[in-house]
């Protein structure tokens, strides 16, 4: 939500923060600006809209200096218009500040400095910090935000320049990700290393309630109490080419079709087909309890949160433990009673998501066990839990999550299967699981090889503004992911629902102009999801089933069919999932939706 890129080194600075907004854009796109120092000199520019807005504006000018900050902004407070985009400054304008997160008491910050005679130009939350630091400024800009940070409530990730401290940028955080970034060129912070690994792959994670100041060869981090940190220097694996669209048309369609490689890399390493049992290293540290544990809470928002309802299928399908799975905004105002040796696992593939942060930070205060299974390195959420395992997904751009949700499912069965085989799962089970695992990427090619045949479907139904998505047990969470994809990126109202409920409610709705996606493979499901097919046939609703290959049977019944290729009842979802991902994607083509960004939406919510 929001992205913040900066950077002081040797090479001009304009280009290098518009290249790295660009790579943000993903994160907030209603407005953008830019601030750029050249001694004791700062030119601003703030437009409405896309980066392509602000290149526009600033187009021709000279901006020179090799030192500056940038931004591009979800609106929370004030609408999306350049008097609201950032960065803000102060009335004398030798601040400006570009911030993510929310000032919680900024309306009490505000009446005071009005009284005091101060007048604010936006109805940002934003602002009032850029007023607080320059009176908080003489001489330091360093003490200046470390003070500022003592009187603000709420969460941020700053990034603040001074006419009086050249050649010096200060970024903070408390809540929202930000992150240093180290090369012979110059010196880098964004909200998300994307912005500067086209320049760097050596970064330092700042943590909540630490400062940073950053200048051309050096940066120093420091707590809100002035205590120096020393932090190692790591290594990220991301690189420059993850961030491109690569030939794609956009980046939803391009990590569509990574998802082979994707769950390859999910299980790379992690796989001893032998003996039938998994090796995940990073869950080692807590293994000796984690193994005994009865009882286990996943916990998610969105798409992660439908990976974690189909990993308690999996879970009880491979192990004795009694899995619950909880909407993590929902989960921190439970009244929560654990019983001994209780793991949370926290699913997130930003590990930045402001709702799954206070679920395992109200989980851990009532004494439970962390796990996190996160795709970025780093993240808040990765370092908050005592132990994990990493997607290894590469970066997800796209705003609507594809490829970390089969990664999720990929390992969730992953834990599952190696806390089973410590159960009763049997060695035949787990070669078998492993062999049915190692054959997903293929299959997962062989249904993306059916693109033209599933762009055909969405061209005859992406009209019909309803859609129903159904499915049962391990695929009655792919029906609600399956409707989220279609709503987020085509704005098609579409919901998804177990079968079973169908007569409850929903089938009212059934008539020739609402499609049903039906997600029936040939498992102990099979006949109930046919007998719910005919309950629609029999109203004139239109049917597209996602079955098993070879599954002549329902060709009859239905209007559409796509095939999956056959594997284990548990490892469905991985495939079933693709084609409800590609007809999200064409229909919302086909409407001309911005599919990569789409209304409303921002990866990586680190808001409440
Ligand atoms: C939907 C989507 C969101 C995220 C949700 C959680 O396509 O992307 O629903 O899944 O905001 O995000 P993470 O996984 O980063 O915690």
């Amino acid at each position: 939500m929001c992205g913040i890129v900066c950077y002081v080194g040797k090479k001009q600075a304009k280009s290098i923060l518009i290249g790295g907004l660009k790579q943000l854009e993903y994160r907030g796109y209603d407005s953008a600006g830019i601030a750029v120092q050249d001694g004791s000199n700062i030119t601003c520019h703030r437009a409405v809209g896309r980066i392509v807005e602000l290149e526009k504006k600033i187009n021709g000018q000279e901006i020179n200096g090799t030192l500056g900050i940038a931004h591009t902004r979800w609106a929370t407070h004030g609408e999306p218009n350049e008097r609201n985009a950032h960065p803000h400054t102060d009335p004398e304008q030798k601040v400006y500040l570009v911030h993510n997160g929310i000032i919680e008491n900024y309306g009490l910050l505000k009446k005071k400095l009005q009284k005091e005679g101060h007048h604010f130009s936006s109805e940002t939350d934003t602002e009032v910090l850029a007023h607080l630091i320059a009176l908080n400024f003489d001489g330091s800009l360093n003490e200046a935000v470390r003070r500022t940070m003592s009187q603000v409530e709420g969460t941020f990730g700053l990034a603040v320049i001074h006419r009086d401290a050249e050649g010096e940028i200060v970024v903070a955080r408390r809540g929202s990700p930000l992150i240093i970034g180290l090369s012979d060129e110059g010196n880098f912070a964004a909200s998300d290393v994307s912005a500067m690994v086209r320049y760097t792959n050596q970064v330092v994670h700042l943590q909540d309630n630490e400062l940073a100041t950053l200048t051309l060869d050096d940066f120093a981090i420091s707590t809100g109490q002035a205590k120096r940190i020393e932090r190692t220097v790591e290594t990220v694996e991301w690189h420059a080419e993850d961030a491109d669209l690569d030939g794609f048309p956009h980046f939803m369609l391009k990590e569509i079709y990574e998802q082979p490689e994707t769950v390859m890399n999910a299980m790379r390493g992690r796989l001893e087909p032998g003996e039938g049992v998994p090796k995940l290293g990073g869950i080692t540290p807590v293994w000796d309890q984690l193994k005994t544990c009865r009882h286990l809470v996943m916990v998610a928002c969105g798409t992660s949160y439908y990976a974690a309802c189909v990993g308690r299928y999996i879970f009880e399908k491979l192990t004795d433990i009694d899995v619950e799975v909880e909407l993590a905004s929902e989960f921190r105002y439970r009244k929560l009673n654990f019983p001994p040796n209780t793991f949370i696992v926290a699913l997130s593939q930003s590990g930045e998501t402001a709702d799954t942060l206070a679920a395992i930070r109200e989980a851990k205060r009532k004494g439970a066990r962390l796990l996190g299974i996160v795709n970025v390195v780093g993240s808040s959420i990765s370092r908050e839990t005592e132990a994990g395992i990493y997607n290894h997904a590469g970066p997800e751009i796209g705003v609507a999550s594809t490829k970390i949700f089969t990664s999720q499912l990929a390992i969730l069965t992953l834990m599952a299967l190696l806390l089973g085989r410590h159960q009763n799962l049997s060695l035949t089970e787990g070669v078998e699981a492993i062999r049915a695992l190692q054959a997903l990427p293929a299959q997962i090619k062989k249904i993306l090889s059916q693109a033209n045949h599933i762009e055909a479907i969405a061209e005859k139904y992406y009209r019909c503004p309803n859609w129903l998505f159904l499915g049962r047990k391990f695929n009655f969470p792919i029906a609600m992911e399956g409707a989220l994809k279609l709503k987020e990126v085509s704005y098609i109202h579409a919901e998804g629902y177990a079968a079973g409920e169908m007569k409850h409610g929903p089938i009212a709705l059934i008539s020739p102009q609402m499609p049903t996606v039906a997600i029936l493979p040939k498992d102990d499901m099979y006949e109930k999801m046919v007998s719910n097919i005919q309950e629609i046939k029999s109203r004139r609703g239109p049917v597209v089933a996602i079955t098993t290959e070879g599954n002549r049977e329902i060709c009859d019944l239905v209007d559409e069919v796509i095939e999956i290729p056959a594997t284990l009842d548990f490892l469905n979802p991985i495939l079933a999932v693709v084609p409800c991902q590609l007809l999200a994607y064409y229909c919302a083509n086909l409407l001309c939706c911005d599919i990569d960004k789409p209304r409303n939406l921002a990866k990586s919510v680190t808001v409440e």
